[in-house]
């Protein structure tokens, strides 16, 4: 491809990184050390006058230090004077933090992508961003693209016959229906869930609508943080009369004790994507498969240099 971006990681996740380079046949650079106070440096080895950057860092766990190496790296870029710098955030930190749900809590996400902007960025690109309405917390264009378009192809080749799509929330029908569509599954069920807003990371699963019984259920969500979401509802649908349940998720932040709680579970499968870096444990799971994003994100890249459309006939 041409001389004219320039692709820069930080320490979130490289190799995702580098199979985009390697696709786009770009070299990819790392910028990042850390000096011992824990002050973070950045160095950008290439010139940058007058080329678009791609910043490529999914903003996962630890999230505070990989949303100051993005901020650092655009400035850094800002300063170097390229002519456009792309903050490519496969998973946005912070994201489910994006309204007020109770008095006296920020909008965190929406502090986050000012942040973001203010440092020099003049676009974002995310994948399966928690909820669409954050790309108006900025005045730069935000392209957002969904996971389903890596990991529907790969459940194709699953053959999965009476299948039934599922959300494990409302939040997640949008997400649900497409999936439905994309796959021609026979329906789609919603578990009503209720989450505790005074304490983190707690849900309940409450009801079901959709016909389960004897039906084989693909649970979809953005993300899976301790795994009681997509557990709760996956015992709900079971209870319900489901006959199989696998799951695919975008996001794989499996915190805590999850994917212990996962391999305990009645899920028979949880396919996630790459856009946040694995720890071996999670790799070597057999109940997880990783599905990369690495061709998506090529292609949007390579279609944003060239000036095309990238909503149009993205699954690859
Ligand atoms: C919530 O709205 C999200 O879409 C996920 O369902 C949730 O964040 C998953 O978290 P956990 O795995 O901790 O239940």
């Amino acid at each position: 491809m041409s001389e004219d971006f320039i692709i820069l990681t930080g320490t979130s996740n490289p190799p995702l990184a580098h199979q985009i380079g390697k696709l786009l046949q770009t070299e990819v650079y790392e910028p990042i050390t850390v000096f011992l106070d824990g002050e973070i440096r950045v160095k950008i080895p290439h010139n940058m006058r007058r080329r678009h950057v791609y910043i490529i860092q999914p903003t996962s766990f630890p999230v505070n230090d990989h949303i100051m190496e993005l901020l650092l790296m655009i400035d850094a870029a800002k300063r170097g004077s390229a002519s456009e710098i792309i903050a490519v955030i496969p998973y946005f930190g912070y994201s489910r933090q994006d309204r007020k749900e109770i008095a006296r809590v920020p909008i965190s996400a929406s502090l986050i992508a000012s942040a973001i902007e203010h440092a020099g960025a003049n676009r974002i690109l995310t994948v399966d961003i928690h909820s669409e309405q954050q790309e108006g917390f900025v005045n730069i264009p935000w392209d957002n693209v969904y996971g389903s378009y890596s990991l529907v192809p790969v459940l194709k080749k699953k053959n999965l016959l009476n299948l039934i799509v599922a959300s494990p929330d409302k939040g997640g029908m949008k997400r649900a229906t497409g999936y439905t569509k994309l796959l021609g599954a026979k329906g789609l069920a919603l578990v009503y869930k209720e989450r505790d807003i005074d304490i983190s990371n707690v849900s309940e699963a409450l009801g079901v609508m959709g016909d389960v019984k004897d039906r084989d259920i693909l649970l979809v969500d953005d993300m899976i943080d301790t795994g009681g979401t997509l557990i709760n509802a996956a015992e709900y649908l079971k209870k319900n009369g489901a006959k199989s349940i696998i799951a695919a998720v975008t996001h794989g932040l499996f915190s805590g004790q999850a994917l212990e709680s996962i391999s305990n579970s009645i899920i028979e499968e949880i396919i996630v994507t790459d856009t946040i870096m694995q720890k071996n444990e999670v790799v070597q799971s057999e109940k997880v498969r990783i599905v990369s994003v690495a061709k998506l994100l090529a292609e949007v890249i390579s279609r944003t240099e060239i000036g095309e459309s990238i909503s149009r006939d993205l699954i690859l």
